[in-house]
This record gives structure tokens, C-alpha cells and sequence, in this order.
């Protein structure tokens, strides 16, 4: 565009030059609102807590009652009973969902009778993600414009109808929650936008971490670090041994129970994945020999969990400890344990 407009003033006549920069200038801030808006998307991290899905597509489809209700638009929730709660930013949710449902009813105005807008949650197989669909009665979305749907600008609106930023900052804001979000037009309906986000366990309660941080951090406790991982184990055991803790180190669950059945110990802080024995096989099987040692386990988690680790966790509820940890995240999850 900018380039354009170059060729354009180059021509000598003063009055197209002045237009090319009219429209240089536009382009220019054009640029300059999509950077922001990503910027505002992908850079500010999500500011997370716990969320209910559910609450946010009542609060989404409240705030857009009114102008649906204008254009006799039909909206109906299929949402899932028992949802896990999710740990994302519920500001930047509501906008995603606020934006299909605008897209969806703008594009059930241009059909005739039934206006429809269906929005549809549920947890995925395996438990580790959740799923929320838009769907609409509308048109549908013409092939040869689904790869660009989610471009900056992009917009099939008259000028001055729509920025095209809608479903831009829609991705931005899935994407750094970790999830994904797809468009499907299936023949003879309308648009489908699906958007798939992880269940991710929140870290430590923020209860038990205003406790934790009132009272002084527990000392002197026996604590075995089952962690494959080296470094990993080594500077974990460092900031527990900063903390007047007697520290062990196992490479692997099989190593960790050699270690346990000389008895004595107080706390396991683990890994998931470790070749040998994992987590949950750890877990299984202090679970028979050391019942007592249950409820002093800790799991380390990493950014991303496979479903089967997800499953576990929920299963088990055992406190985690989220990578990368710092000295106050480990006397949280030490005090939630050992008090
Ligand atoms: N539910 C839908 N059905 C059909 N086409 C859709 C639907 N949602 C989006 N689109 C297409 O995708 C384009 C881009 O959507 P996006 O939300 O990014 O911008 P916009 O809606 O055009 O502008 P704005 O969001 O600023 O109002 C739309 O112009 C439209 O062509
Ligand atoms: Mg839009």
C-alpha cells in the first residue's frame, strides 16, 4: 500500500500526490492500530485466575442480547454440565467469545428466517481440553476466503463496517492461552468457529498461599527430588537446602523407592515424566508401601501436559509445583504439604 502510494506522488500531479498521501497516512495507521491490537493480544500475557466457561458465554451473550433481540436473532446454549474450571484471563475470554457471536450475527442479518446462533461447550475426550463452538444459520463462509479469515484487516465488510481485527485478536488471545482456534463451513449450513483450550491446573490455592506467606517457612524437613532431569533436581534440592531442609536426590521412581524404604522421610517432590518409573507410577506405588507418604507428594509440572498427566492430576489432586519455580513457590508448596 505504502509502496503504492510512492509510484502515485511520484507522478507529478500534485493533487494525486496528495491523495497518495492521504492514503500512505491511512495505511501507516492502519499498521500502527493492528500492532497495538496484537500487541494487546498476544504480548500482555493473560492475567489468569480460575474461570467457568460457562460464565463467560452467559456474561458474552448477555451483553449482546439486546441488538440480537432487535434482529429477531435465536440464540440457544448447549453448554456442558461439571466443566472443569479453567485457569485464563475471563476479560480476554468474553472478548473472543463477544466477537464470533458479533461475526455470527452479522452474518445470520444478511439470511433470511431462521436466524439462529447456537453455542455449544464441552470437555474434550481425555479431559485435558475444553471445546466451545459458535455456530450460526448464516452463509457460511465462502472457501476461497477461510485461509485469511484470521488475518489482521481482513474483512469481507463494507468500509467503515469492520476493522477485520475481530477474529485477529481472537487467535492472539486463544493462542496465548495455549489452545486453538479453526474455522469450518460445511456444505449447506452456516459458519462454525471452534475454539479448543487446555485445562491447566492452577497453581497452588491463593488461600493457602496468603498462609503460607504469613507464617514462617517450615524448616528441617527430610525431603527425597525424584527429577531425570539433572539440573533440574540439583537446583531444586539447592533452594530446599537454602531453606535448612535434609535434601536426597533420585533419578527415577525405581531409585526413589530405594530411597523411601529406609523410611524417615517427610516430603517427595516429583517428576512426571522419568524413564524407569514416572510420576504416577511413583504415586501407584507409594501408594501401597508407604500409604502414609500419600498426602506428602508433590508433583512438578512443566507448561505443557500431556492428557494422560492431566488425568492424573485431576484424579489425584495432588499439589503441584509449576516450572519454572521460584524459592517463594517452593515454601508455598512445602507449607500447603507439611502444615
Ligand atoms: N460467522 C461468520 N460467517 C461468515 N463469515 C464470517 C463469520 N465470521 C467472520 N466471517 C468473515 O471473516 C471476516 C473477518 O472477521 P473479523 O471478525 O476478523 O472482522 P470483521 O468482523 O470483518 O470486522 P470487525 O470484527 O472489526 O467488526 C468477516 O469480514 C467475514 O467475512
Ligand atoms: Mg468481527
Amino acid at each position: 500500500m505504502t509502496g503504492h502510494a510512492a509510484i502515485l506522488k511520484s507522478t507529478g500531479d500534485s493533487r494525486v500526490a496528495d491523495r497518495a498521501q492521504k492514503m500512505a497516512d491511512a495505511a501507516e495507521r492502519c499498521a500502527r492500530i493492528v500492532r497495538n491490537f496484537l500487541a494487546l493480544a498476544r504480548q500482555r500475557p493473560p492475567e489468569r485466575g480460575r474461570v467457568a466457561l460457562d460464565q463467560v458465554v452467559h456474561e458474552a451473550v448477555e451483553l449482546l442480547a439486546y441488538p440480537l433481540r432487535v434482529d429477531s436473532v435465536e440464540v440457544a446454549l448447549e453448554l456442558a454440565r461439571n466443566l472443569p474450571a479453567l485457569w485464563a484471563d475471563a476479560h480476554q475470554l468474553h472478548q473472543v467469545v463477544v466477537n464470533l457471536v458479533s461475526n455470527a450475527h452479522h452474518a445470520v442479518r444478511e439470511a433470511t428466517s431462521p436466524r439462529r446462533i447456537t453455542l455449544t461447550t464441552r470437555q474434550e475426550a481425555g479431559g485435558g481440553s475444553v471445546v466451545l463452538e459458535v455456530a450460526d444459520s448464516g452463509r457460511g463462509i465462502p472457501r476461497e476466503i477461510q485461509a485469511r479469515l484470521f488475518e489482521p484487516f481482513f474483512t469481507t465488510k463494507p468500509p467503515g463496517q469492520g476493522t477485520g481485527l475481530g477474529l485477529a485478536l481472537c487467535k492472539g488471545i486463544v493462542e496465548a492461552h495455549g489452545g486453538s482456534i479453526e474455522a469450518a463451513s460445511p456444505p449447506g449450513s452456516g459458519a462454525v468457529f471452534r475454539v479448543e483450550l487446555p485445562v491447566e491446573n492452577a497453581p497452588v490455592a491463593a488461600a493457602a498461599a496468603r498462609a503460607a506467606a504469613a507464617s514462617p517457612p517450615v524448616r528441617g524437613q527430610r525431603i527425597l527430588v525424584v527429577d531425570d532431569e539433572a539440573e533440574i533436581a540439583a537446583l531444586l534440592s539447592e533452594m530446599l537446602a537454602a531453606d535448612g531442609h535434609r535434601v536426597e536426590i533420585a533419578a527415577n521412581g525405581v531409585e526413589a523407592l530405594e530411597k523411601l524404604g529406609a523410611g524417615g522421610h517427610d516430603l517427595v517432590i516429583s517428576d512426571l515424566r522419568m524413564p524407569e518409573l514416572d510420576g504416577p507410577g511413583l504415586y501407584l506405588e507409594v501408594t501401597r508401601r508407604h500409604p502414609a507418604l500419600l498426602r506428602r507428594m508433590v508433583f512438578v509440572t512443566g507448561d505443557t501436559l500431556g492428557p494422560e498427566s492431566l488425568e492424573f492430576l485431576h484424579r489425584t489432586n495432588v499439589p503441584t509445583l509449576g516450572k519454572p519455580f521460584d524459592l517463594d513457590d517452593i515454601r508455598r508448596v512445602v507449607q500447603q504439604v507439611l502444615v
